[in-house]
């Protein structure tokens, strides 16, 4: 014989499996979105996909962590998907989408993929990132260039320089700055940007081919090479050409720096050009728009929404509205338009593109034909994040210390060797 409050249990279980019915019949779509875009151009980006989803019927519920390169929000994701709470929606990318769908964590999407023809309108490129097993478990935003100089035209001129096309006309160009008063690098001291500005460098000295062999194959002798202590040399004459409060500051922060004339250059992503076009500046005339020196190469990041295990209906249906806008030709448009970046979909009108992003979609074509496109290793797409840290503890070690390219080559294969 059943007790009173097992006959309850099962009575409210009863009741409550009916309630859930009745909704699901006429679910209200709705998506808790976990993602790190909080400077100014990222949150009207966002703020167009929150539009669009509210206007097709969508709850959102937004979950901003400030941080760029997303360390912070990696930190928040963890913990909720460890107390069995994941946010329905969640910025993420590269390496880390394949480590979460591993796990488990996330949901297939390939049955609405297939009704939406996915397929055919993302470059195989992407449907690499966001595809595990073969199945849909991601749909991506867009194509972020990473290896690009920002700079004031008026501070070059101020020195009569030209844009620097190699790594030794880039120093020689900041030395003129620099005896010109004028300081020579924005940057904010974070681990993610030091990576950033490093991973240009390791590019633009040793071609694509070494720098896979170092990020992807992780191979020691490419690692401890000459052309590596070369990469340090180079980041300790950076260090020599940032102001003296850079330590810690957003990125955000060295972007308007540029802008005013405060620094006459930024190594950044194409978000930071998002900045720029925020505050009204005009691509060629306000702000340059250059690749850092490499030889036609191009480090692509891509950012992706991953859709976690969710169990209401309510949260389903918002997966697969948000997932559905998100490849749509209209929103793919405008997010780029004010995030800086490149349509993830093939075949968006670029009419609305500035120069850079014509630059941009052109140099990505040309160096993929040529073998000299990468996946950026600061922002998640070549390496995992075990990986990534460990490169990122040393560069920054060396960045903010007097630590000898010698020994940074050997404290980087350490660090590497023991993350693997
Ligand atoms: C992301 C961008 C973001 C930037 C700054 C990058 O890793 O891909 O979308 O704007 O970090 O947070």
């Amino acid at each position: 014989m059943k007790s009173f409050t097992q006959k309850l249990a099962l009575t409210t279980a009863l009741v409550s499996s009916i309630a859930l019915g009745a909704v699901s019949a006429q679910a209200e779509p709705t998506a808790e979105v976990l993602h790190y875009w909080t400077s100014g151009s990222e949150a009207k980006a966002v703020k167009a996909l929150k539009e669009d989803f509210e206007a097709n019927g969508g709850k959102w519920v937004d979950a901003p962590v400030a941080g760029g390169g997303g360390d912070a929000q990696a930190a928040v994701l963890r913990s909720r998907v460890l107390s069995g709470n994941p946010p329905a929606a969640v910025q993420i990318k590269g390496l880390s989408i394949q480590e979460w769908a591993e796990a488990g964590a996330l949901g297939d999407l390939t049955k609405l993929g297939e009704e939406e023809g996915w397929d055919d309108v993302l470059p195989p490129l992407l449907q690499k990132i966001v595809k595990h097993d073969g199945k849909y478990v991601a749909v991506p935003v867009n194509i972020h260039r990473v290896d690009w100089i920002w700079a004031n035209p008026k501070s070059l001129a101020k020195v009569d320089g030209e844009p620097p096309r190699t790594w030794d006309e880039f120093n020689a160009l900041a030395d003129k700055l620099q005896a010109a008063g004028i300081t020579p690098l924005a940057h904010g001291g974070q681990p993610w940007q030091d990576g950033t500005v490093f991973e240009t460098v390791v590019l633009g000295m040793g071609g694509a081919e070494f720098f896979n062999k170092a990020f992807i194959e992780k191979d020691m002798a490419t690692i401890k090479s000459d052309t590596m202590k070369k990469v340090f040399d180079q980041m300790r004459k950076m260090r020599g050409y940032v102001d003296d409060d850079f330590s810690g500051r957003d990125w955000n922060l060295a972007t308007s720096m540029v802008m005013r004339g405060e620094a006459a250059m930024q190594i950044m992503g194409d978000w930071a050009k998002g900045e720029f076009l925020a505050a009204g500046k005009v691509p060629g005339k306000d702000f340059l728009c250059v690749p850092t020196p490499s030889n036609g190469g191009y480090i692509l990041n891509s950012d992706s929404f991953a859709m976690f295990n969710v169990s209401s209906e309510d949260d389903k249906a918002g997966q697969a509205l948000l997932a559905r806008l998100i490849l749509g030709e209209k929103f793919q448009e405008t997010f780029n338009l004010y995030k800086g970046s490149i349509p993830a979909r093939m075949g968006v009108p670029t009419e609305k593109f500035d120069e850079c992003a014509v630059k941009s979609m052109n140099d990505l074509q040309s160096a993929s034909e040529s073998g000299a496109l990468v996946g950026s290793m600061a922002h998640e797409i070549a390496a995992s994040g075990a990986i990534r840290g460990a490169i990122l503890d040393v560069v920054t070690e060396h960045f903010n210390s007097d630590m000898t390219s010698d020994v940074a080559v050997e404290r980087l294969a350490e660090a590497i060797e023991l993350a693997e």
